[in-house]
């Protein structure tokens, strides 16, 4: 897939700001440092569209990345980050049930998870906000250039009985490295805006 627009559109806090170009809207959630950023950039064939920075938690808004003028890469503040107040999670957890809970356009929310390690709470609350709201899931297991092939049906279980995966829902591994699962996604992405 070459990929020949990309931009972002907008840094939204509240639904005002949100675009009104009535594309489709997919989410993407995870814990800090799982490789968002890099993600988005694998996807779009970038270096650096979404920074990829040392800094964890420095992403505070909604941030809707216009792909090829046919749908939204919605990114959302990575949780997780030690250093983040109570207050500021609050202040995270209103702006993500108002998108969800509102937002037509959006058709998917994808969750990534470090395919090497267990989930954490914060990612089974996570994959159970997109059930809670109805919205298919599409599980991306990050970093599985770490992996051994010999070891990918292990991983996977683990992280399906964490989240209590539902047999409607996807898993793909992927590597921003070795670009693995890139193809795969995209196609499962696009099935969600083409009809
Ligand atoms: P924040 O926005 O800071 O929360 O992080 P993020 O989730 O956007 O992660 P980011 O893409 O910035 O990557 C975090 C770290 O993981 C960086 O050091 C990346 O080099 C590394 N990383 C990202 N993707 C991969 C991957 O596919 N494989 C490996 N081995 N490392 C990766
Ligand atoms: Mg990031």
């Amino acid at each position: 897939d070459r990929i020949n627009y990309a931009e972002i559109t907008i840094s939204a806090v509240s639904p005002s700001q949100y675009p009104e170009d009535g594309l489709t809207e997919i989410v993407l959630a995870g814990r800090s440092n799982v490789g968002k950023s890099s993600f988005i950039n694998t996807m779009v064939n970038r270096k650096k569209l979404a920074r990829t920075s040392g800094q964890p938690g420095k992403t505070r808004t909604l941030n809707f990345f216009n792909i090829e003028k046919e749908l939204f890469f919605v990114d959302v503040p990575g949780y997780g980050y030690a250093k983040v107040s109570n207050a500021e999670q609050e202040k995270w957890g209103r702006m993500m049930t108002e998108y969800f809970a509102t937002r037509e356009e959006l058709a998917l929310g994808i969750l990534l998870v470090d395919f090497r390690h267990e989930p954490s709470d914060l990612d089974v609350q996570m994959y159970d906000l997109y059930k809670y709201y109805n919205i298919p899931v599409l599980v991306i297991g990050t970093k599985a250039d770490k992996i051994k092939k010999s070891k990918y049906n292990k991983h996977e279980g683990i992280i399906k009985r964490t989240l209590r995966f539902e047999p409607e829902d996807k898993f793909f591994t992927f590597s921003s490295f070795s670009r693995e699962g890139r193809d795969e996604i995209w196609e499962e992405i696009l099935s969600y805006t083409r009809n």
